[in-house]
């Protein structure tokens, strides 16, 4: 039978963590030929991420600019996507989630001809501008996508109820959770390898992480960074002084914006460690470890909630409500005004974290996903053929 020639679009750290499941088995099975699109939207981010799965793209656009512009970032994909796929004429491509790189080479497919699967279909705030642009790119996307693969029944339900065809839709988990089981065993080991990681980990944060208790914070929303991520910060600054023993470990995303932000706001501060972003081990490996997280990110939601821990969500909304039933994600607001108080909430059920049915370590009941998502879209793939 004839190769099915699959293209998987990726261009940020996210999309290589969430796709890398769907490319290594896509390069592994023999009815298809994998292309791999990496627009370079992000770089050191994805480059480092793309080596901890062993991922080469067979296509580099290496667009990044910094602090690139939406408007100048979208049309740089889109005209670069549409000649790739001129060139290499796939039978259809696949594109992950909500970014400009998902949202320009699903567009550049659609004026191509060419069908477009999308991976993490159907999360939705409703609010066009919470997450910014993100919410636009999906639901664009969902209106061009002949595979829509929602990871949970509340991500089809948004889809269905938006007119998308049920017979479209495929509910498959999120990739998210098979990608933490292929790496969970490094992540744990007791190897060579990983007992340096380990050492090398404590002596940039300067204790011991296995020892001492911790938070974990990320941060990089674009709707927020023209001050309610200040704000936010500042509600850290206080959750901090209220609990003197309190260690925040932060890695900070290379956006120029937030860098200088976080310096300003927690440079002096000797409760908040800031360190550069670490490549995915490293970070599941403090994910496996700390007592808590707060953040703005989609995947560590989904991420930190399999894991069984709490999550002080820094947003109005989220797009991952499931770990909002879990009891395990609490929304604090972009600005973190109910911070403070959503961490007293969350200390005084900490007991529950042993009840909660997410165990760490069994990522198979997570609500996101049972760690089989992208055995399903070959699947899919290979009983319809596109
Ligand atoms: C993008 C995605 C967002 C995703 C996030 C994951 C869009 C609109 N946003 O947001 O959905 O949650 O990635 O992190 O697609 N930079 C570097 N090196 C890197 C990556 C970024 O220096 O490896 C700097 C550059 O100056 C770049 C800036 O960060 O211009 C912003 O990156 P960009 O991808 O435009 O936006 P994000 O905020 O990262
Ligand atoms: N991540 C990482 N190193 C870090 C911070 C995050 O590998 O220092 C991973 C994290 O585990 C998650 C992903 O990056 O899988 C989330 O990326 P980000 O928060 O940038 O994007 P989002 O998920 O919000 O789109």
């Amino acid at each position: 039978v004839k190769k099915i020639k699959v293209a998987t679009i990726i261009g940020t750290r996210p999309e290589v963590i969430k796709m890398a499941p769907v490319i290594r088995k896509l390069a592994l099975s023999e009815r298809f030929t994998s292309l791999v699109c990496f627009s370079g939207q992000h770089r050191d981010l994805a480059n480092e991420t793309m080596q901890v799965f062993a991922i080469e793209p067979t296509h580099n656009l290496n667009l990044m600019t910094p602090s690139q512009g939406l408007d100048a970032l979208s049309s740089l994909i889109l005209s670069h996507v549409s000649n790739f796929l001129g060139s290499t004429q796939p039978d259809l491509v696949l594109v992950h989630g909500d970014t400009t790189t998902a949202y320009m080479a699903a567009l550049a497919s659609f004026y191509a001809g060419i069908p477009v699967g999308h991976v993490e279909a159907g999360l939705r705030t409703h609010n066009l501008a919470n997450p910014f642009p993100e919410e636009l790119n999906r639901q664009a996307i969902a209106r061009i996508a002949r595979y829509n693969f929602a990871p949970t029944a509340l991500a089809k339900a948004n889809l269905v109820a938006e007119g998308v065809k049920e017979s479209s839709i495929y509910i498959t988990g999120n990739t998210v959770v098979d990608s933490m089981n292929f790496l969970v065993r490094t992540v744990r080991s007791d190897s060579k390898e990983n007992s340096d990681r380990k050492k090398k980990l404590k002596s940039e944060l300067g204790f011991d992480y296995e020892t001492d208790s911790f938070a974990l914070l990320t941060s990089h929303r674009r709707e927020s960074l023209d001050g309610e991520m200040e704000q936010c910060f500042e509600q850290v600054v206080k959750l901090a002084s209220c609990h003197e023993s309190l260690r925040i470990v932060f890695p900070v995303h290379p956006n120029p914006k937030v860098q200088s932000l976080a310096l300003r706001v927690f440079g002096r501060n000797n409760q908040v460690h800031l360190i550069a972003p670490l490549d995915y081990v490293e970070f599941l490996i403090l994910l496996d470890s700390c007592e808590f997280v707060i953040t703005d990110s989609g995947g560590i939601q989904e991420e930190a909630v399999s894991l069984g821990l709490h999550v002080l969500v820094t947003r109005d909304e989220t797009e991952r409500p499931e770990g909002l039933q879990a009891g395990l994600l609490r929304l604090v607001g972009n600005s973190g005004s109910n911070l403070l108080s959503a961490a007293e909430a969350m200390f005084d059920a900490e007991a529950r974290r042993a009840k909660s049915t997410f165990t760490t370590g069994d990522l198979r009941v997570s609500p996101y996903g049972d760690g089989m998502a992208a055995d399903r879209i070959l699947d899919i793939l290979i009983d319809s053929r596109p």
